[in-house]
C-alpha cells in the first residue's frame, strides 16, 4: 500500500538500532511518505544527522533551542501537521519518559504536544526489556493507546540472545501501512474462537491437541486493526492478548460453547479458528487414575459443534470456519462448508499450520476456491479479514 503524501515524524532515540532508522526512512520515503526526522542527542551519536537529512530530503531536528525555529513555541509546530509520530528505535529511557509525560528535550516535547497517534518500536538489551520498570512503562503506553511494534527476539548487538531487537524496518513499514489503511470493519462486532480446548480425564490429565492459538490470535488482531470491536474466546494458550481485543478464557469445549452463546447474537462476524475437541471423556475420574496392569479405556462422547450451532441461528453472523486437514484438503473443506452451512471456510493442511508461525491457506465459498498463499499467520489473517469485509452484507 502506498503512503503517498502521508506526513510522518520519525523520532530516533539512542541505541545501536538507530542505524536501522536510515533504512526505515528510505522505505517510508520510497512508499511515498513525507518524513520529518527528529533525533535525540544520544541518537546523533549512533547515526548522523547528515545521513537522515539526505534520506528524508528534509532538515533534521535535534535541539529544543534550534534557532531555525523562529519562536520558542515553534518546536511544537514540528509535530502539529503530522499524521503519525513513529519512534524507531525507542530506547528504554525514552519509553520511560513517554510513560511519565516528561518533556526535557525536543523529541519528548514533540511527543507530549502531539495531536496525532504515536507508534513506538522498542529496541534494547533483553535484560532492559524484561526489567519490571520497562514492563510497567510499556503497559502504561499501551493503555494510553500508543501502538507498540515488536520488539523481536534474536541475537543482540551486545552478544546476548532474547527479546529486545528492534522489529526489522520492512516489518515496521508494514505496520505503518496498516495503520493508514482504511478501516474495513469499523462499527462491526467480531467474535473469534482460538486455541485448543482441554477435556479433563481426571483432576490432573486432559485430552487436548497441538493448536497454539497463533492463527486465532492473529485473526483477532487483524480484525481489530480493521476497526472492529473484537471478542476473542480462547482456549488455554500462552499468548499475549492483542491490543484492544476483549479476551475471554475458557478451558473445555462446553465452556467455549457457553461463552460463544453469550456473544454470538450480537456479532456481525463469527470466525471459528479454535481446534475444538470433537470428543470429551464421558465420566472424568474424580481422583487421579492409578496405573493398573494392562490397558486403560476411556469412554468418549461427542462435544457440541459450536460453529454449526452459530450458523444455524435464525439471524446468524457471517460465519467463517477453519478446516485443518491432514489430506484431501479441498474435498474435506467443501464437505464441511456444506455440512455446517457456512458462507466461507478456510482450509489449511494441519501439518503445515498447527503450532507454526506461518501457514498457507485457501478460502472456499459458493463461488469456488481462493488461495491466499503462504505467509506469516498475521499476514494471512489480514488477507482473510479483507476477504470477509468484502463479502459482508451492507449495514442496515
Ligand atoms: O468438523 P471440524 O472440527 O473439522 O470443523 C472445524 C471447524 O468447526 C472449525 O472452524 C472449528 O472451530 C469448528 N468446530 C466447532 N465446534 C466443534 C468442532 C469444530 O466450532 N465441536
Amino acid at each position: 500500500m502506498a503512503l503517498t503524501g502521508r506526513r510522518i515524524l520519525l523520532g530516533i532515540t539512542g541505541g545501536i538500532a538507530a542505524y536501522k532508522a536510515a533504512e526505515l526512512t528510505r522505505l517510508l520515503v520510497k512508499a511515498g511518505a513525507e518524513v520529518r526526522v527528529a533525533m535525540t542527542e544520544a541518537a546523533s551519536r549512533f547515526v548522523g544527522a547528515a545521513t537522515m537529512q539526505a534520506l528524508s530530503g528534509q532538515p533534521v531536528w535535534t535541539d529544543l533551542w534550534d534557532d531555525r525555529v523562529k519562536d520558542a513555541m515553534g518546536h511544537i509546530e514540528l509535530s502539529r501537521d503530522r499524521e503519525l509520530i513513529l519512534i524507531a528505535p525507542a530506547s528504554a529511557d525514552f519509553m520511560a519518559k513517554l510513560a511519565h509525560g516528561l518533556a526535557d528535550d525536543l523529541l519528548s516535547t514533540l511527543c507530549i504536544a502531539r495531536r496525532c497517534p504515536l507508534m513506538v518500536a522498542p529496541a534494547m538489551n533483553v535484560e532492559m526489556w524484561q526489567n519490571a520498570a520497562t514492563t510497567r512503562n510499556v503497559e502504561t503506553l499501551r493503555a494510553d493507546g500508543v501502538h507498540v511494534v515488536g520488539p523481536a527476539s534474536g541475537g543482540q548487538a551486545c552478544g546476548e540472545m532474547g527479546m529486545g531487537r528492534m522489529t526489522e524496518p520492512a516489518d515496521i513499514l508494514a505496520d505503518v501501512q496498516f495503520f493508514f489503511q482504511p478501516k474495513a470493519l469499523a462499527g462491526r462486532r467480531v467474535l473469534v474462537t482460538a486455541g485448543p480446548t482441554e477435556e479433563p480425564v481426571d483432576p490432573v490429565r486432559v485430552l487436548t491437541n497441538t493448536s497454539s492459538g497463533k492463527m486465532g490470535y492473529a485473526v483477532a488482531r487483524a480484525a481489530r486493526e480493521a476497526g472492529a470491536e473484537v471478542t476473542l474466546i480462547s482456549g488455554p494458550v500462552a499468548l499475549p492478548t492483542p491490543v484492544g481485543v476483549t479476551r475471554v478464557d475458557v478451558r473445555t469445549a462446553r465452556d467455549m460453547f457457553e461463552a460463544v452463546k453469550r456473544d454470538a447474537q450480537h456479532a456481525d462476524i463469527f470466525i471459528s479458528v479454535a481446534a475444538v475437541a470433537d470428543y470429551r471423556v464421558k465420566n472424568p475420574a474424580a481422583q487421579k487414575i492409578k496405573k493398573a496392569n494392562g490397558h486403560l479405556s476411556l469412554e468418549l462422547e461427542e462435544n457440541p459443534d459450536i460453529l454449526a450451532w452459530v450458523a444455524a441461528l435464525p439471524k446468524p453472523p457471517f460465519c467463517v470456519g477453519f478446516a485443518a486437514e491432514s489430506e484431501n484438503l479441498a474435498q474435506n473443506a467443501r464437505a464441511k462448508l456444506a455440512k455446517k452451512k457456512l458462507p466461507m471456510i478456510v482450509g489449511n493442511l494441519a501439518q503445515e499450520a498447527l503450532g507454526r508461525d506461518d501457514s498457507a491457506i485457501t478460502l472456499y465459498d459458493a463461488q469456488g476456491e481462493h488461495p491466499l498463499g503462504r505467509g506469516s499467520k498475521l499476514e494471512l489473517a489480514r488477507k482473510l479479514v479483507e476477504q470477509v469485509a468484502g463479502r459482508l452484507p451492507p449495514r442496515k
